[in-house]
C-alpha cells in the first residue's frame, strides 16, 4: 500500500507485531498475517539496553523484507539509535520509528531517517509528555504512542495514554501524520484509542493468539475483530 501523503486518510490500519510470531517461521508469519488482512507488518527491534529485552537487528529485518508486500514498519527500541539507521534503511524499512527518550538529538534523528528515504516516526513512552515532540512535528510521518512500557508483548494497556493521544491529535492538526498506538491493543481497547484520534493499531498477542503458520485463520478473525471495533469508534468520534 502507498504511504504517500496524497493517499493519507484516517482509516484504521492494523499492524501485527511479529514479536508475538514464531521466530523460527518469521517469513511465513509475515505472509500469513498479510494474507489474513494486515495493513502493515510491525517489526520490534530491542537492544537489551534501552529496553530489558533483546530481539534481532538489521540482518534479520533484511531477511524478512522479501516476505512483506505491504509496509515494513520498524520500531527501534535501541540507544544510541543514529548509528544503526542506515542499516535498517538498507534492510528495506518503509517506516523507521525511534524513541524520543533514546537520545538527545531527536530532530537530527528524524532528519536522518527522511534523508535515507524512509518515513520518519517518533515513539513516546507512557511517561513521556506530548510536548516532547512539539517542535519536530513537521519532520514526522508517524507518532507512536506506547500504551505499555516497551520491552515485552502481552502486557496490560495503560489507560492514562488515552488523553495523551487526544492531545497529540489536536497538536498535529491537518498534518498527514499517523498516530500509532502500541501495547495491549485488543477489540476492547481499540475503540478507546481510535476515539481519541489513533489510526494505526499495533497488536501482537491479540493478533497471533489461537493461530499458527499451519492454521492462520485465527489471525484473520483477530485482525477483523480489532479493525471492526476500532472503525466503529471512528465513525462515532
Ligand atoms: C512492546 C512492543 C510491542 C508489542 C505489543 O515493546 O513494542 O509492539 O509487541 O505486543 P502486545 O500487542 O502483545 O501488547
Ligand atoms: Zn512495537
Amino acid at each position: 500500500m502507498s504511504l504517500d501523503a496524497a493517499d493519507f486518510d484516517r482509516r484504521v490500519l492494523i499492524a501485527p507485531s511479529i514479536l508475538s510470531a514464531d521466530f523460527a517461521e518469521l517469513g511465513a508469519e509475515c505472509r500469513a498475517v498479510e494474507d489474513q488482512g494486515a495493513d502493515w507488518v510491525h517489526v520490534d527491534v530491542m537492544d537489551g539496553h534501552f529496553v530489558p529485552n533483546l530481539t534481532f537487528g538489521a540482518p534479520v529485518a533484511k531477511c524478512i523484507r522479501p516476505h512483506i508486500r505491504t509496509v515494513m514498519d520498524v520500531h527501534l527500541m535501541i540507544a544510541p539509535v543514529d548509528p544503526l539507521l542506515e542499516d535498517f534503511a538498507k534492510a528495506g524499512a518503509d517506516i523507521i520509528t525511534a524513541h524520543v527518550e533514546a537520545g538527545p538529538h531527536i530532530d537530527r534523528t528524524l532528519q536522518s531517517i527522511r534523508a535515507l528515504g524512509c518515513k520518519a516516526g517518533v515513539a513516546l513512552n507512557p511517561g513521556t509528555p506530548p510536548e516532547a515532540i512539539e517542535y519536530v512535528l513537521d519532520r514526522l510521518d508517524l507518532i507512536l504512542v506506547m500504551s505499555v512500557n516497551p520491552g515485552f508483548g502481552g502486557q496490560s494497556f495503560i489507560p492514562a495514554v488515552v488523553p495523551k493521544i487526544a492531545t497529540l491529535r489536536r497538536m498535529i492538526g491537518d498534518r498527514p501524520i499517523h498516530i500509532q498506538v502500541d501495547g495491549g491493543i485488543t477489540p476492547e481497547t481499540a475503540p478507546l484509542v481510535v476515539a481519541a484520534g489513533a489510526n494505526s493499531l499495533v497488536a501482537g498477542s491479540a493478533v497471533f493468539r489461537g493461530g499458527s503458520v499451519a492454521d492462520p485463520a485465527a489471525y484473520g478473525t483477530n485482525i477483523r475483530a480489532i479493525r471492526e471495533a476500532g472503525e466503529a469508534a471512528r465513525v462515532r468520534a
